[in-house]
């Protein structure tokens, strides 16, 4: 079978990838990213890395008219463009998924979704069922252009499936792995695992009371792959995670622990992290039931174990960028490493 995956050479994508590519499937990669993460499957026949955006509908055409199957995970993802660049997000966010929709629709390809968590913004009921609550705050707050940009999505899936499409919606809670991000960027692991490479206080965001359900890639990317092949999936919305639920400053330690050394644990106030644009969610947990019934799928590995792949792959593939030096100290103390985001060797998963 042909397999598109629009942010293919993103994280989960790139995992994605790889898992249809050991069963023997072709994979469309399409990414406006580096193939830094791909870079082990491009001597692969079977395997076709297309560098553009899917806001370019000629080129999504071509695409979607070859594959039987479509995963949309490209998206603006971080806090960082939530708060900095929100046109961004809700533009390239809300116009992909039109785009997607459109040509599966007039070849008749089944489209899985991966929106997030955040579309239930800070429901203090937890754990989340698929059906609850999104509550939201104000507009005002740009962080929640990506919880909007999402459910916008979702709700144009939701519209075509009346229209007799076959989609998938899948919501992922903090999903890590190897490949995550470079690290000082994006998501909490690495920023932590940044701040323990080079040495420093990890930095706790708030009091770390805040919680959330760390989910492995190898456990999520077996879930999505299901959802794509399952007959039962088609029309669901699918919590994909862990509810297993773990406080920033639990994570800290955990990484801590895993990683070796006497690290300190430091606490930020937020404001001075992310401004004022920014609300956190005290809670985050899902109720994953429907996952395990419909997707046949019991995440199988846990944090502690899950953190010490992750660690190992960062520190092997050197995959952490060279942090800038502060000016007087840099000049006496040479960078430990250099390395861009991910070695030429195979990743390991
Ligand atoms: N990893 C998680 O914990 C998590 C949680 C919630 C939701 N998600 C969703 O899952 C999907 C995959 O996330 P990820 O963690 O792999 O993030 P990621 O940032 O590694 O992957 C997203 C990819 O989309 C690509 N992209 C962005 N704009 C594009 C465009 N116009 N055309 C083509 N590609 C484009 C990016 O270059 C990137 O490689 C995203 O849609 C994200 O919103 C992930």
């Amino acid at each position: 079978m042909n397999v598109l995956i629009t942010g293919g050479a993103g994280f989960l994508g790139s995992h994605l990838g790889d898992w249809f590519l050991q069963r023997g499937h072709t994979v469309y990669a399409l990414d406006i990213a580096s193939d830094a993460k791909i870079r082990h499957n491009l001597e692969n026949t079977r395997f076709h890395f297309i560098p553009d955006s899917f806001l370019n509908v000629d080129i999504l055409e071509n695409l979607v008219a070859k594959c039987e199957l479509i995963y949309h995970l490209g998206a603006v993802v971080g806090v960082e463009h939530y708060v900095s660049d929100p046109y961004k997000v809700l533009n390239v966010n809300v116009n992909g998924i039109q785009n997607i929709l459109r040509l599966a629709h007039r070849y008749d390809r089944k489209v899985v979704f991966s929106s997030t968590s955040e579309v239930y913004g800070r429901n203090p009921k937890v754990p989340w069922k698929e059906d609850d609550d999104r509550v939201l705050g104000s507009t005002r707050i740009d962080r929640w252009c990506y919880s909007t940009s999402k459910a916008v999505g979702e709700h144009f899936c939701l519209a075509y499936k009346k229209m007799g499409l076959r989609t998938v919606i899948l919501r992922y809670f903090n999903v890590y792995g190897p490949r995550l991000d470079a690290v000082d960027k994006g998501r909490v692991v690495t920023i932590f695992l940044g701040q323990l490479l080079r040495g420093q206080p990890i930095t706790v965001v708030g009091n770390g009371s805040q919680t959330r359900s760390f989910t492995y890639s190898e456990d999520a990317i077996e879930a999505t792959a299901q959802a794509g092949l399952r007959k039962e999936a088609d029309g669901e919305i699918f919590n994909i995670g862990t509810d297993v639920e773990t406080s920033m400053l639990e994570l800290a330690n955990v990484m801590r622990d895993v990683f070796g050394g006497p690290a300190k644990i430091e606490f930020v106030p937020q404001q001075k992290i992310y401004g004022n644009s920014y609300e956190d969610i005290q809670r985050r947990v899902p109720d994953v039931t429907r996952m395990k019934t419909i997707l046949g799928v019991t995440p199988k590995v846990g944090l502690r174990e899950g953190l010490r792949r992750t660690i190992e792959w960062f520190k092997e593939s050197e995959g952490w960028i060279e942090p800038k030096p502060a000016k007087k100290a840099a000049a006496k103390k040479p960078m430990v490493k250099k390395a861009p985001f991910a070695s030429t060797k195979k990743a390991k998963v």
